[in-house]
């Protein structure tokens, strides 16, 4: 077996530069930029808005006060705005080494296919797929020039890992497309720029406001809000999900042992439950019906779940009805 990546020493990372995209909320971007100032790592934040942007690098300093930051607006649906972030973290840093690029900004409408309009899907393949095609062209060209390891990983989810279903179509499509995309990367790095460790990730269920933030920027798009109106979404209060620093941990954890599909489910010791969303064996459902050249649409068919899902269903999700259910109750 040839591997793009083995284990790694998270230490090899410190002095190199981290780009982030989709870092300026409290999700899953954030998180991963705490991480890596906290491995030693200059950070270049990126996002739509740059007050957004500038708050969230506030938000980091707060809790280490010499972090090395950037604040760049750019939108990852436009080339341009992404070669412009290299520039910009050129003249900050001085043609720094660029140790990790995450291309992680995503938005998610969760309607079906059929109720799915037309712009739902433009938008959410333009920003989940198209975003992290400029990512990555704005990006690896510099990795592969450099002699030192570098990380490009590209935020799918674990839906891009298992069946469609009833859930968000367009999301889910377009989280194949970005797992489809890296596999396709990494076999095109793997002769020429082995120094390059190429990762999908694919989260499970992280505490975050990623509906909010895309009905907020699509509000802002249409004119219907004003982006300076717009703060950082909170995640509210704590439940099963994971929040997004103890799943950024659990990204570089697995970033560490050198795994290439970065799955990271609602577990011990990033969760303080037992509860969890059980990805694999829905990922391994999956795999056995494509096999068996077979759909199995048994969870579609079943009466006794208030939103029927052949994803959301493994320990986590039944906890979570259990729970609803006594809150219902009393
Ligand atoms: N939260 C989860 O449970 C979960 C699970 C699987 C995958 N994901 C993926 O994780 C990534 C981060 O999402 P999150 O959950 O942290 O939510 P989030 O809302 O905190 O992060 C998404 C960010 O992307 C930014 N963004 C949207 N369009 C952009 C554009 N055109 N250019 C630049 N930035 C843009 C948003 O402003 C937002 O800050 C997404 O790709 C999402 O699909 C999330």
């Amino acid at each position: 077996m040839s591997r793009q990546q083995g284990p790694l020493d998270l230490d090899e990372l410190a002095g190199g530069v981290a780009v982030v995209t989709g870092a300026g909320n409290n999700g899953i971007g954030w998180g991963i930029a705490l991480k890596a100032v906290e491995l030693g790592m200059r950070v270049a934040l990126i996002d739509l808005h740059q007050h957004l942007v500038d708050d969230a690098v506030s938000r980091l300093r707060e809790r280490f006060p010499g972090a090395e930051c950037v604040a760049i607006e750019a939108d990852v649906t436009e080339p341009e705005s992404l070669a412009r972030s290299l520039e910009i973290i050129d003249a900050t840093w001085g043609r720094p080494e660029i140790g990790a690029v995450f291309a992680n900004a995503g938005v998610i409408f969760n309607r079906t296919v059929l109720k799915s309009s037309l712009d739902e899907w433009r938008t959410t393949l333009g920003v989940n797929v198209i975003g992290v095609v400029n990512t990555i062209h704005a990006f690896v060209p510099r990795l592969r020039e450099q002699a030192r390891q570098s990380i490009i990983c590209n935020t799918a989810s674990v839906g891009g890992l298992v069946r469609g279903d009833g859930g968000g179509a367009a999301y889910q499509a377009s989280k194949h497309a970005v797992v489809a995309l890296t596999e396709s990367l990494s076999f095109e790095l793997a002769a020429n720029a082995p120094q390059v460790r190429v990762h999908v990730l694919c989260p499970c269920i992280v505490q975050t406001a990623l509906g909010a933030t895309s009905r907020a920027n699509r509000s802002v798009r249409d004119g219907t809000a004003r982006a300076d109106q717009l703060v950082a979404q909170d995640f509210g209060p704590e439940g099963l999900a994971m929040r997004p620093e103890r799943h950024a941990q659990q990204v570089f954890d697995q970033i560490a042992a050198g795994k290439a599909y970065v799955i990271t489910d609602n577990v011990r010791p990033y969760v303080d439950h037992d509860f969890p969303f059980d990805a694999l064996a829905i990922i391994k459902e999956r795999v056995e019906n494509l096999l068996d050249q077979q759909i199995d649409n048994a969870d579609a068919l079943r009466g006794d779940a208030a939103r029927p899902s052949a994803i959301l269903k493994g320990p986590m999700f039944q906890e979570m009805g259990r729970r609803a259910a006594t809150d219902a109750k009393s």
